[in-house]
């Protein structure tokens, strides 16, 4: 039977949670891929210059708030826009309205709806993931965890790939904003290559942690990442059969995260110090 959540509303299993998730995923990419084709512009940047986000993200963002808060209005939220909403029932909401703006931006066909719901603080050093949905909405693919409930790719099980060795390994990774960051990512990056099978950068945090869980990546690893950018994905890979973590015996925080076959990920961490990614 699936457990139950606390919460202060009408009792929800993480069933219904999961489900309310899936259907305001879909709404808010359908909404998104019909915004793009009227054209896109930047409208305004955030931690750097290359840090940009659209009208589009703001107004996914809004549509996805507003249907969350009629469906459980006791339930917290925290967006990467800026919406911020104290829980009463426990539970909070945590959400990428476009993971991979720049992709976004760009009409690459590589960027999702995130959507987590965790228990606890929205803190990724202390909070539960509940339920996690990651739509691409161009390609259709849905992503699908509740906790203890396995992980799916249109409703069918997916499963982390079988661990292999270093240098045969997949790698994916993302970059900083900030070109400090990038400078000293370069340098670790250019230690890295010709160690492992290959690299990848694609553009969105939630898909690239759903890639290790479909098999599609061996590893992922990035630093600076947000609670948005993985509350969703991270609950998928576990679920799949992956280790999430941080560095040494933290969680995924703002420094690190690492995600990749619990055979394999130690090895991974140790290259991934030597070299200072
Ligand atoms: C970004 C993407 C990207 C990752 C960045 C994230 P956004 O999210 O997930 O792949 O490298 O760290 O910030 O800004 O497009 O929502």
């Amino acid at each position: 039977m699936t457990p139950s959540v606390p919460t202060a509303s009408a009792a929800s299993t993480d069933d219904d949670l999961l489900r309310l998730a899936i259907d305001v995923a879909r709404e808010a990419g359908a909404f998104v891929v019909d915004a793009r084709r009227s054209g896109v512009e930047v409208a305004d940047r955030k931690s750097s210059p290359v840090d940009v986000v659209t009208q589009v993200d703001r107004d996914s963002e809004a549509l996805i708030r507003a249907r969350l808060r009629a469906a459980r209005p006791l339930d917290g939220f925290f967006g990467e826009e800026g919406g911020r909403g104290a829980s009463e029932s426990g539970l909070t909401w945590v959400v990428d309205p476009i993971d991979g703006t720049v992709n976004f931006l760009y009409g690459i066909p590589h960027y999702a709806i995130s959507i987590g719901v965790v228990a606890g603080e929205p803190d990724p050093q202390s909070w539960e993931a509940v339920a996690g949905v990651v739509l691409n909405p161009v390609t259709g693919e849905l992503f699908t965890a509740r906790r203890g409930g396995g992980a799916h790719l249109d409703g069918r099980p997916i499963r982390v790939a079988d661990a292999v060795p270093l240098a045969e390994a997949l790698v994916f990774t993302g970059f900083a904003y900030s070109a400090q960051t990038r400078a000293e990512q370069g340098v670790a990056i250019a230690q890295l290559l010709p160690r492992v099978r290959d690299l990848r950068r694609l553009g969105t945090a939630s898909l690239d942690l759903c890639s290790v869980a479909a098999g599609r990546a061996n590893a992922y690893f990035e630093r600076t990442l947000s609670p948005w950018d993985h509350a969703a994905g991270a609950l998928i890979a576990r679920e799949a059969g992956a280790v999430v973590k941080g560095f040494g015996d933290r969680r995924p925080d703002r420094e690190f995260l690492l995600a990749a076959h619990p055979e394999a990920v130690d090895e991974l961490e140790r290259l991934l110090v030597e070299v200072g990614a």
